[in-house]
C-alpha cells in the first residue's frame, strides 16, 4: 500500500467558490434538446412538454446554470424561427451539425425549461451569420418588461414576466474555422465589442462571456484572447475556455494525467488576461467561464458513419467509462484549485450529447458513470476551498512527468462541514492517505463515498443502469486530528466531515 500525506490549513483558502462552476450545457444538438428536455410523447412528459424523469435528475444534480443553444449551433442560429405558434415555426437545414432543426423549443421553452428544473439559463448569441443587432433585439425580448416591440412580443407569445437572463455568451468558438462564418480576432473582437455594448445598453445588469481559443491547440491560441481582450476587456466579464480529453491510445495513466494539462491551460488564460489588465492599465480582474468541458471520444466512429439531415439524430452519444469519471473527478478537482479565476464552469453536456444524464425516446433516462462525481461535487463542493499541500508519490506518463497520484482538495461549506475530494491514480496500489485536521477540531466523518471498479471499461446501460456506482465506506480512522483513509487503487473519493456541538 502506497502512503501519501495532505495538509490542510484553515488560512489556505483558494477563493468563495461560484456555485455556477457546477454548470452544464444544452446545446440544439443530436438528442439533447429532443428527446431530451423534450419529448411531448413521451408518458413522462408534463404539460410543456418536457420529460419530467429528466427535470428530476437535472434537480437532483442541483445544476446553477445551463448553456443554450450552443455551441456551433448558435452561429447559425435565428432566435426568432423559435418563438410563437409552434406550428408556425420553420423547419431549417442546420448547418452546424447537419440536422434538421424543427424549432420546437427556442428561448421562451428553454426558460421555462430552467424554471422547472432549478436552474438559470446562460444564453449564447449568433455573432457567426449575425450580428449585434439581433444580440440586442433577442436582449430585449428577454429581459425587457414590455412596452416595445420586441418584450410585447414576448408578452403576446404568453410570457407575460422577463425571463431576466443574466450571463450571456458573445458567441461560440470564433476561432475556429468549422465555426459557421469563424472571423480572425480582431473582425471578433470589433463585432464583439458593439455586440456587448448595445446589449448592456439594453440591459446594464447583464454579465458577458467573451469567446477565448476552441483549444489550446490552436494556432492562434493566446494570442487570440490577447487580441479579443484588447478590444472588449473593459465590456466583458468573463473569457471562455474549452477543453475535452479522449483515451484514443488506451493509455490510462496518461489519459488520466490530462487534468494537468487542464491546470497549464487554466494558468496560460489568466496570464493573458493579466497582461492585457496590465496593458490597458485596467484596475478590472477578468474570469474565466469554462464552459465547455468533459471527455469526449467515444462517440467518434458512430459520428462518422451517422446519416446527414436528420431531425434529433443519436449523434455523440458518448458511453462514459469507469476510467472517464475518474478523470472527470480529477477535472472538477482542477476546477476547484483555481476558482479564484475560474466562475463558470459547464459541463458539457447534459442530456444524451456526451452528457451525464441518458435516455431512450419513449423510455426511462438513467446515470452515466460520469454522473456521480459530479453530482457530488455539486452537492458537496460548494463554500470555500481550500488549498491543500499533497505529498504523495508521482508517475511519468507519455505526455507529462511528475504526475501526483494522489488529486485531492478540500471544500469548507462554512457550515460546519468540510469535504474532501480525491482521485488515487494508481494503477497498482491502494493509497493511505493521512490528512491533517488539526485546524478543524471536533469534526467527525459523517459520510465516505467511493467509486472503484475492477473493470476501467465497465458503463451503465439501460439494462445496467447500476454497474459503476459509488459506495460507502468504513475504511478511514480520525483520532488526534488525523484522518487516515484509504483510497482504492482507481478511485473517486469523497470524505464529508462535520463538526460535532
Ligand atoms: O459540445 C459540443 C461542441 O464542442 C460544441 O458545439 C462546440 O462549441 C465544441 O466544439
Amino acid at each position: 500500500m502506497k502512503k501519501a500525506t495532505i495538509k490542510v490549513d484553515k488560512d489556505f483558502r483558494i477563493a468563495r467558490i461560484d456555485n455556477r462552476i457546477y454548470g452544464s450545457f444544452i446545446e440544439h444538438l443530436g438528442r439533447a434538446v429532443y428527446g431530451g428536455i423534450y419529448e411531448p410523447t413521451h408518458p413522462l412528459a408534463d404539460d410543456q412538454g418536457f420529460r419530467k424523469d429528466v427535470l428530476t435528475l437535472t434537480r437532483e444534480l442541483n445544476v446553477p446554470i445551463v448553456r443554450y443553444p450552443g455551441g456551433n449551433f448558435v452561429s447559425g442560429y435565428n432566435w426568432e424561427d423559435g418563438i410563437g405558434p409552434k406550428e408556425l415555426r420553420p423547419r431549417r437545414a442546420e448547418l452546424a451539425w447537419s440536422a434538421i432543426e424543427s424549432n420546437q423549443v427556442g428561448v421562451d421553452e428553454f426558460a421555462e425549461w430552467c424554471r422547472r428544473a432549478g436552474t438559470e439559463p446562460m444564453m449564447a448569441v449568433n455573432l457567426g451569420t449575425r450580428g449585434p443587432e439581433e444580440a440586442r433585439t433577442l436582449v430585449e425580448y428577454t429581459n425587457f418588461k414590455g412596452g416595445t416591440y420586441w418584450s410585447d412580443l414576448r408578452i403576446k407569445n404568453g410570457w407575460k414576466e422577463p425571463h431576466n437572463i443574466k450571463v450571456w455568451c458573445l458567441g461560440n468558438e470564433m476561432d475556429g474555422d468549422w465555426q459557421i462564418c469563424h472571423k480572425t480576432a480582431q473582425e471578433y473582437g470589433r463585432t464583439a465589442r458593439e455586440a456587448a455594448k448595445v446589449m448592456r445598453w439594453v440591459d446594464p445588469s447583464i454579465q458577458l462571456v467573451a469567446c477565448g481559443s476552441s483549444n489550446a491547440q490552436m494556432s492562434t491560441f493566446g494570442s487570440w484572447e490577447a487580441t479579443v481582450l484588447e478590444h472588449t476587456y473593459d465590456l466583458v466579464d468573463y473569457i471562455s475556455m474549452h477543453v475535452y480529453y479522449g483515451n484514443r491510445d488506451g493509455d490510462t495513466a496518461n489519459f488520466l494525467a490530462r487534468s494537468m494539462d487542464m491546470d497549464h491551460f487554466i494558468h496560460s488564460v489568466a496570464a493573458t488576461c493579466d497582461y492585457v489588465k496590465a496593458k490597458t492599465q485596467s484596475k478590472k480582474e477578468m474570469y474565466l467561464s469554462f464552459d465547455e468541458w468533459n471527455v469526449w471520444y467515444h462517440a467518434d466512429a458512430d459520428n462518422a458513419k451517422a446519416e446527414k439531415w436528420r431531425e434529433a439524430p443519436a449523434y455523440n452519444e458518448d458511453i462514459y467509462t469507469f476510467e472517464d469519471a475518474l478523470l472527470v473527478g480529477s477535472m472538477l478537482i482542477t476546477l476547484l484549485r483555481h476558482s479564484d479565476r475560474v466562475k463558470i464552469a459547464c459541463l458539457a453536456q447534459l442530456i444524451n450529447t456526451i452528457a451525464p444524464i441518458m435516455t431512450r425516446n419513449g423510455g426511462p433516462a438513467w446515470k452515466q458513470t460520469i454522473y456521480y462525481p459530479y453530482l457530488h461535487a455539486s452537492l458537496y463542493g460548494r463554500g470555500t476551498a481550500l488549498n491543500v499541500l499533497v505529498d504523495a508519490p508521482r508517475y511519468d506518463s507519455k505526455d507529462f512527468t511528475d504526475v501526483p497520484i494522489l488529486d485531492a482538495i478540500m471544500v469548507d461549506d462554512e457550515a460546519g462541514g468540510l469535504t474532501l475530494f480525491a482521485v488515487n491514480k494508481d494503477m497498482e496500489e491502494d493509497l493511505t492517505a493521512d490528512c491533517c485536521l488539526r485546524d478543524y477540531p471536533g469534526y467527525q466523518v459523517s459520510e465516505h463515498l467511493v467509486m472503484d471498479c475492477g473493470d476501467l471499461h465497465a458503463v451503465n446501460t439501460e439494462a445496467e443502469p447500476e454497474r459503476v456506482i459509488p459506495h460507502a465506506s468504513t475504511e478511514h480512522t480520525l483520532s488526534d486530528g488525523i484522518l487516515t483513509v484509504k483510497l482504492p487503487k482507481l478511485s473517486w473519493n469523497v470524505v464529508r466531515l462535520k463538526k460535532m456541538q
